[in-house]
């Protein structure tokens, strides 16, 4: 086990039937997951491919209550509410559904991410909820199948369940609902020789004004740019494959760059339109296209926010974190390299 999972009062978690607790990593996509095509299902219109972070993990405790008549959660040892909480105890419901076992259960999820860093955590967040609930549950589920109910959760979860790269399969288009479901999720991608980093620039931390939820329905219900950018991912994952099988760090941050942006401009043509990405966060662009006529092979990519991600060799992660620093003065610039997939704790139970 980890340091950063012990404390010094509690005894290390035991992982078993009815008790179990799971740790998982945030991604960032390179090629974006935007767009479903069943949103109960959480099936998206696109294949998607990410790279799983080394820091700020979630580790979520799941524990069966037989005498609770509700679940109780908390998410950083403060109760949750609204959406929040709506998600996880559906997210339960169809755990509990699948294992047969109607029980309540007592969850307690703590996410390392500093407040204000802006990293969204849903990945890791239902990556190790679907991890340590399968277990409590009793569920005997293979990394594939944790990749698939983690989906449910949330769609970029399915990534977060493996080391390294990983693919998520949009599936099969026509298939039945049951059929669809099989089909959609996330593999790991080998990248041999690959080293990278991955500098965070935080330009901007405070809330979203539109969800990443509702951008995406509004995007793809009204922008005419969707379909379009819909169809080059589909040559941007396969061209990814390709670079990352012969490490090549120049084409795989060439693709992300023009993937993210295309995905940002179809929603800067949704109507009404979704603008995430700020002044700011303009200025950081400037500064990675100064650093690549520079001669160092940096490349950005933006989520669902207006903070850059800068794709990079590891030994060019402190030069570039300068950089950023510079154009994005005050906010934190991380340095994340590849993590580990999502597991169960301690891991000498595994
Ligand atoms: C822009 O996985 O958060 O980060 O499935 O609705 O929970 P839901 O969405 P979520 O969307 C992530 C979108 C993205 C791109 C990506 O991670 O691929």
């Amino acid at each position: 086990m980890r340091a950063e999972h012990r404390t010094t009062t509690a005894p290390p978690p035991q992982s078993g039937p009815g008790d179990a607790t799971a740790v998982a990593h945030p991604n960032i996509a390179l090629v974006k997951y935007w767009g479903k095509r069943d949103e109960q299902l959480v099936l998206p219109r696109v294949d998607s491919l990410s790279m799983t972070l080394d820091i700020y993990p979630t580790t979520t405790r799941v524990r069966l209550a037989p005498d609770a008549d509700h679940d109780h959660v908390t998410l950083g040892g403060v109760p949750a509410e609204g959406e929040a909480l709506r998600r996880v105890v559906s997210f339960l419901d169809l755990v509990r559904a699948r294992a047969g076992r109607p029980l309540r259960a007592v969850v307690d999820s703590h996410n390392t991410v500093p407040t204000g860093a802006g990293l969204a955590s849903s990945a890791s967040g239902f990556a190790a909820l679907a991890v340590a609930a399968a277990a409590a549950y009793g569920l005997d589920l293979d990394a594939t199948a944790h990749s698939r109910l983690a989906r449910r959760g949330s769609g970029s979860a399915s990534r977060s369940i493996f080391a390294g790269f990983a693919l998520w399969h949009a599936g099969p288009p026509t298939a039945t609902p049951a059929q669809a479901d099989l089909g959609s999720y996330a593999e790991p991608v080998p990248a041999p020789g690959l080293d990278p980093a991955l500098v965070i620039a935080v330009v901007n931390a405070g809330p979203k004004a539109v969800s990443s939820r509702e951008a995406m329905r509004r995007t793809v219900d009204t922008s005419p740019l969707y379909e379009p950018w819909a169809l080059s991912s589909r040559d941007d994952l396969s061209e990814m494959r390709a670079a990352l099988a012969r490490a090549d760090l120049d084409a795989v941050g060439e693709i992300a760059e023009r993937n993210a942006l295309g995905m940002h401009a179809t929603m800067l043509a949704a109507r009404p339109a979704v603008r995430y990405l700020a002044p700011a966060t303009l200025t950081v662009l400037d500064s990675v296209l100064q650093l690549r006529r520079d001669g160092v092979s940096a490349y950005a990519t933006m989520d669902a926010g207006p903070n850059v991600k800068v794709l990079c060799h590891r030994a060019d992660a402190d030069r570039v974190a300068h950089t950023l620093r510079g154009a994005a003065p005050g906010g934190p610039v991380l340095v994340a390299g590849p993590g580990r997939g999502a597991r169960l704790l301690p891991e000498d139970t595994q």
